[in-house]
């Protein structure tokens, strides 16, 4: 049995969690930043680096607590290497690295949205393990910097199939929120006021790609769309009915744009499953539409609870888990090495 310690700071969430074989999560901790970030509209990146600084120890510390585990019993370290903000990861980097020399054990870097599409094998210890995809299958990532489909044959045989060519889906759910006043993260302020709207009082026309892959997806002209009806309003933003109203109308689009794509990807790679993942994938509205389209297509949806779809650390080291230990491991030891190992090395000997 391996026991891996996963650790994440790409964005705004300090995470720490404690995974067995790849699926078991024992202990987790997170320590989110919406708080801070909230009154920006967005991430700061400055900001989001300081407060992982302040919470990195105390979420490792607490994870290790939750698993009741001691470091002699951890077999790795699992860390987001990237894609994120660079001073955030280097906090996570950093932390692991040291970990990882100062217990004597190998250091796993992982992909951020290979951590995603793993999220789909975790359990608590006291629920059941759920049921693996079968291979191969089509998985969405959609969060607030990704909206990308995968064919996946195996655990590391991944191929990307389809991207966005503007904005990730989270980030038009964050920039029409943001339009309207509403706060951040858009996602769940949106996914909450479109349950009083009605979805079909707008209709907003689906992109159309003259050239290119048409399994692509685009959401900035319907970020357009919904800020040429806010300017009908005459300098007021709409509230109420008509606010509910473009807000149901503006998500169903959205949904509307990543089923069909999961549909007619899974149809064309002839794959049987599709998987859901990030931040996005919250969304109840989505996975509802989801699943009844799929179904419907004989297709079969996985989709992780929310906890696990936004930024953890559980994805991350459920990602490292039958890794060949060592593997990935030059890169960032050529980083470690060029951030002053020696002085480390020296010290231990
Ligand atoms: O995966 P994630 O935590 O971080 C990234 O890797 O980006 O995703 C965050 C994104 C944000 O854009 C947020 O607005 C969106 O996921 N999100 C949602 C919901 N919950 C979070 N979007 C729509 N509906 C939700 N319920
Ligand atoms: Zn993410």
């Amino acid at each position: 049995m391996a026991r891996i310690l996963g650790i994440e700071t790409s964005c705004d969430e300090t995470a720490a969690a404690v995974v067995e074989d790849g699926h078991r999560v024992i202990g987790e901790a997170v320590a989110t930043q919406i708080e801070i970030h909230k009154k920006y509209g967005g991430v700061v990146p400055e900001l989001a680096s300081r407060n992982h600084v302040v919470d990195i120890v105390p979420v490792v510390e607490e994870a290790m607590t939750r698993a009741q585990v001691g470091w002699s019993e951890i077999d790795a370290i699992a860390v987001t290497q990237g894609p994120g903000l660079v001073g955030a990861l280097l906090v996570g980097l950093q932390v692991a690295k040291a970990l990882a020399y100062a217990h004597d054990k190998p250091l796993i870097p992982v992909h951020h949205l290979t951590g995603h599409l793993h999220a789909v094998h975790l359990h608590t210890p006291d629920a059941p393990r759920p049921e693996a995809p079968a291979l191969p299958h089509v998985a969405l990532a959609v969060s607030g910097g990704h909206t990308a489909l995968y064919r996946v044959d195996g655990p590391e045989q991944v191929r990307r199939i389809a991207n966005t060519r503007d904005d990730a889906a989270g980030e038009a759910f964050d920039k029409v929120a943001r339009m309207l006043g509403l706060g951040y993260p858009g996602g769940p302020i949106i996914e909450r006021l479109a349950r009083q709207g009605d979805p079909s009082a707008h209709r907003f026309t689906p992109p159309r790609f003259k050239k290119g892959n048409p399994l692509d997806f685009s959401f900035s002209g319907l970020k357009t769309a919904v800020l040429t009806v806010i300017k009908g309003f005459n300098g007021a933003l709409p509230e109420g009915q008509p606010l509910y109203d473009l807000i149901a109308s503006f998500q169903a689009a959205a949904i509307d744009q990543l089923v069909d794509r999961c549909g007619r990807a899974a149809e064309s790679e002839g794959v049987e499953g599709v998987v859901l993942a990030g931040g996005v994938a919250c969304n109840g509205a989505l996975r509802a539409a989801a699943r009844a389209a799929l179904e419907a297509k004989g297709l079969k949806l996985y989709v992780p609870p929310p906890r696990w779809c936004t930024d953890n650390a559980a994805m991350i080291a459920s990602a490292a888990e039958g890794r060949p230990l060592g593997e990935g491991l030059a890169p960032v030891d050529q980083r470690l090495n060029a951030l002053g190992t020696w002085q480390l090395s020296a010290a231990r000997s």
